[in-house]
């Protein structure tokens, strides 16, 4: 079997509460309690900028460094642990004279990278937030974002792809709105080609992963229900109907014949970029948006439980999990239900909590620290 993924020392510099800290942690899961306030979900924040994207909570470069702190500079450094042997992984900004920062820069072991989505090579991490409790009855596009994030734990260049795509619409946009449908033809053509390509390349990747997803959560398992699962958007479609290639010319063609519209709607109106994942709560024939607050988040569980099950199956170790206050709302017979998940995952989860009680059922399963003030103990 290969290494588990854990990160095995992590170093936190000016970034949101912590001045300068550092942690050194073993294979186990991480429990991390603390007061109101104390940086428990900062640090998971932190741990999230080890994988592609804006982090868990989808926040600015510059909103991360610490207020009162060199500004425009942070960091944040792990030792990871993965199928490759330990590898050195950094993340952070550096302003650059007044100039702020303008993208994250990323080294792996002491070597710029050329993007962040290099990430998506070293470290597949999920995450669970409280916010995320109303992901199924808010905008689609945080359920995308979610799907997305999942994607790319299997399908190392998915993140790539997207930003790939979301540059191409950008700039077709600016086009649009700056000259109209009549803008530069062949460079929106050039474009168009781009948005097909890698938009059916995308649609692919969640199509396939949900298919394999949906298999993994169509039973319920210890109090987190059975969901069935479904990628929904224009493009997916078509790829259910056509080969890829087709479906590229397809997608090519529409975007041609929506330049008028989508110059006065000043954005795409057809892509990837407005896909959906629908879930259905199973047993309650219900789809999860019209499901109780408690239903929803047990549905979440139980999706990135999946998720990380496949992963293990796939990859031989399950992802870095990041459950932030995941106990709140769950029953204590759920939240057992949820450790074992995680022990029989061999899952290196970091669970936060007010209160050191609520995690006595893991015993020395895992390791505890205590967070306040930006700083962190080993709780023996
Ligand atoms: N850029 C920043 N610079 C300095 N402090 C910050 C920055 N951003 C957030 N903070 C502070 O970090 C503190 C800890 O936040 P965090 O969300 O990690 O707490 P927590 O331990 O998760 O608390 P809770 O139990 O309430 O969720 C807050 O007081 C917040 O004001
Ligand atoms: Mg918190």
């Amino acid at each position: 079997m290969r290494p588990r993924l854990a990160v095995r020392r992590l170093t936190m510099t000016n970034f949101r509460n912590y001045g300068s800290a550092r942690v050194t942690v073993d294979e186990r899961p991480v429990l991390l309690t603390g007061a109101n306030g104390a940086g428990k979900t900062n640090l998971l924040e932190a741990l999230s900028f080890l994988a592609p994207g804006r982090g868990l909570r989808g926040a600015s470069l510059a909103e991360v460094a610490r207020r009162g702190g060199p500004p425009g500079t942070w960091s944040v450094a792990a030792t990871l642990n993965g199928a490759g042997g330990p590898v050195e992984v950094g993340t952070g900004i550096a302003s650059a004279g007044d100039e702020p920062a303008r993208r994250r820069a990323v080294r792996i072991d002491g070597t710029d990278a050329a993007s962040q989505a290099d990430l998506a090579h070293y470290a597949t991490i999920n995450w669970l937030t409280p916010e995320m409790d109303r992901l199924f009855d808010s905008g689609a596009s945080g359920r995308r974002r979610f799907l997305d994030r999942l994607v790319g734990g299997f399908d190392r260049d998915h993140a790539a792809r997207v930003g790939r795509y979301e540059r191409a619409m950008r700039e077709r946009n600016r086009i649009l709105k700056g000259s109209g449908p009549r803008g530069d033809a062949a460079w929106l053509g050039a474009l168009e080609t781009a948005m097909a390509e890698t938009g059916v390349a995308v649609a692919a990747a969640r199509r396939s992963l949900v298919g394999r997803l949906g298999a993994y959560c169509r039973e319920a398992m210890g109090g987190f229900p059975a969901a069935a699962l479904a990628v929904e958007g224009a493009v997916e479609e078509m790829l259910g109907e056509m080969p890829a290639l087709a479906a590229e010319e397809g997608v090519r063609e529409r975007l041609a014949t929506l330049r008028s519209a989508d110059a006065e709607a000043g954005r795409a109106t057809f892509g990837v970029h407005r896909s959906d994942l629908a879930c259905t709560h199973i047993a309650r024939d219900s789809p999860a948006s019209l499901c109780s607050t408690g239903e929803q988040k047990a549905l979440l569980i139980r999706i990135v439980l999946a998720g990380a099950a496949l992963h293990a199956d796939d990859s031989g170790s399950a992802p870095i999990l990041l459950l932030d206050e995941v106990g709140a709302h769950l029953d204590r017979d759920r939240r057992a239900a949820l450790f074992d998940a995680v022990l029989a995952l061999d899952s290196q989860a970091w669970i936060t909590g007010t209160e050191p009680e609520a995690f006595a059922a893991l015993g020395d399963r895992a390791q505890r620290f205590a967070v306040a003030d930006g700083a962190l103990a080993p709780v023996a």
